[in-house]
């Protein structure tokens, strides 16, 4: 019988993985310079969480979540995204009391049973910042410029920022009132997607890609145009210390996202490179969610990204990801007894940080060489029965071919 990876998933092979080691490294270390610590949630959820943090009107809840009973007739969900979950447990923790802020981050596995296409998945890895506890504009600030310095590292600087804001509740509930009101003379014109979307989820309308949606779009009221003076200054302030800090944002109307936990700024990070899944990362403030889910008022905002487009948008710009590891030295042995002696130094250097590698296949010392060139070491130390009686092998260096012999407890001192 032949097995195959589920549709939408990937295999991340021996081959590839340095790339995602480098974007894993990039953001822990990205993470410790902005001080976030790192929170890890469960796989799976009660299917509640997300239906009432996410929203039941929204595409994830609505038609992406992988859903299931337990054994015990329970509902639950593996995460298709991570704020609610870190919002949940956040609050279960009693972590929530212990100080004022609080900035975490995540990288982790989420599932969304979405139409599979280049650089969107069924499972994806996404990292992950929130900030609790402040709605100062530096908090919205300090996310976009930690994402961005993790994209920098990894060699992308090609993407736009587009920046909006959705505002407070009431402002937003007010404007959707304005929208339909504009969108109903276009109602017939709208594709059906956004016609279902003009009860449901109006705001989505404005980031249908449909051409028409978006001719008819172009000209509707804006929220900008219909918000306090506060939040329109709290929008006009990100945007100017984002710009004053080399992060230039692009103010776009459209970036409303698809979660209904947002309030005020929303943005996303775009690239060319991705095609019409051109979202690199996305987010933006969402101070009602703590009290939506049971706690005390508590502002937040947040962002994800996942590990995937990053790696896509790196590759096209042809970025290395530094080099595959390979071990220093690699231990040839050309008989049984040498290959224990082989053996246990490949141990005493591994114990003292040197990564060395022996032949587990018992070839020919033919095959051992090509073995080594292949894994491209450093050294080749070579034990054959001569050296053997000597207690000493010989150690050649790779990179032009000079050997000298080495007692086989004195390997560690001859190498560099
Ligand atoms: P999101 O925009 O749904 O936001 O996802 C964030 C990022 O995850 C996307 O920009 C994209 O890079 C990646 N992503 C999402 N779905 C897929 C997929 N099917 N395949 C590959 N990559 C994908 C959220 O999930 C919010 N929780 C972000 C957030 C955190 N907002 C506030 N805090």
């Amino acid at each position: 019988m032949n097995f195959r990876k589920p549709k939408g998933t990937k295999d991340i092979l021996p081959k590839e993985i340095y790339k995602w080691h480098f974007v894993e490294k990039t953001i822990r270390e990205v993470t410790d310079l902005f001080n976030f610590s790192e929170i890890r949630t469960p796989t799976f959820e009660y299917t509640d969480l997300f239906k009432r943090g996410v929203g039941a009107e929204t595409d994830i809840v609505g038609k992406e979540m992988y859903t299931f009973l337990d054994k015990n007739g329970d509902s639950l969900t593996l995460k298709p995204e991570g704020t609610a979950p870190v919002m949940r447990a956040f609050l279960e923790s009693g972590i929530y009391g212990e100080q004022n802020l609080h900035k975490l981050y995540y990288l982790t596995g989420m599932f969304r049973y979405e139409k599979p296409q280049a650089g969107r998945y069924r499972e994806h890895t996404q990292f992950g910042g929130e900030i609790l506890g402040s709605n100062s504009i530096y908090t919205d600030v300090e996310l976009i410029l930690m994402a961005k310095e993790v994209y920098n590292r990894c060699g992308i600087n090609n993407f736009k920022i587009k920046l909006n804001s959705i505002g407070k509740p009431e402002e937003r509930r007010n404007y959707i009132k304005i929208l339909k009101d504009y969108l109903r003379d276009h109602l017939n014109e709208l594709s059906e997607e956004s016609k279902k979307r003009y009860e449901s989820n109006t705001l989505r309308v404005l980031d249908s890609k449909d051409s028409g949606d978006r001719q008819i779009t172009d000209s509707a009221p804006k929220i900008i145009d219909h918000m306090g003076t506060e939040s329109r200054q709290r929008f006009h302030d990100v945007v100017n210390e984002l710009t004053r800090l080399g992060a230039e944002c692009e103010i776009d109307f459209r970036i409303v996202r698809g979660l209904d936990y947002y309030t005020d700024t929303t943005f996303e990070f775009v690239s060319s490179d991705l095609g019409s899944q051109d979202a690199l990362g996305g987010g933006g403030r969402y101070d009602g969610l703590i009290e939506q889910l049971g706690g005390k008022p508590c502002p937040g905002v947040g962002f994800g990204s996942g590990i995937e487009r990053i790696i896509i948008v790196a590759e096209k710009n042809g970025f290395t990801f530094g080099e595959p590891g390979n071990p220093l030295v690699y231990f040839i042995a050309l008989n049984e007894e040498a290959r224990k002696v082989a053996f246990a130094a490949a141990l005493s250097l591994r114990q003292n940080n040197i990564s060395s590698e022996t032949d587990l296949l018992g070839r020919s010392f033919k095959a051992q060489m090509r073995d080594a060139n292949k894994m491209g070491v450093k050294y080749v130390y070579i034990i054959g029965e001569d050296e053997i009686k000597k207690g000493m092998g010989i150690l050649k260096n790779m990179s032009d071919s000079s050997q000298i012999e080495v007692s086989f407890d004195k390997i560690r001192e001859n190498i560099v």
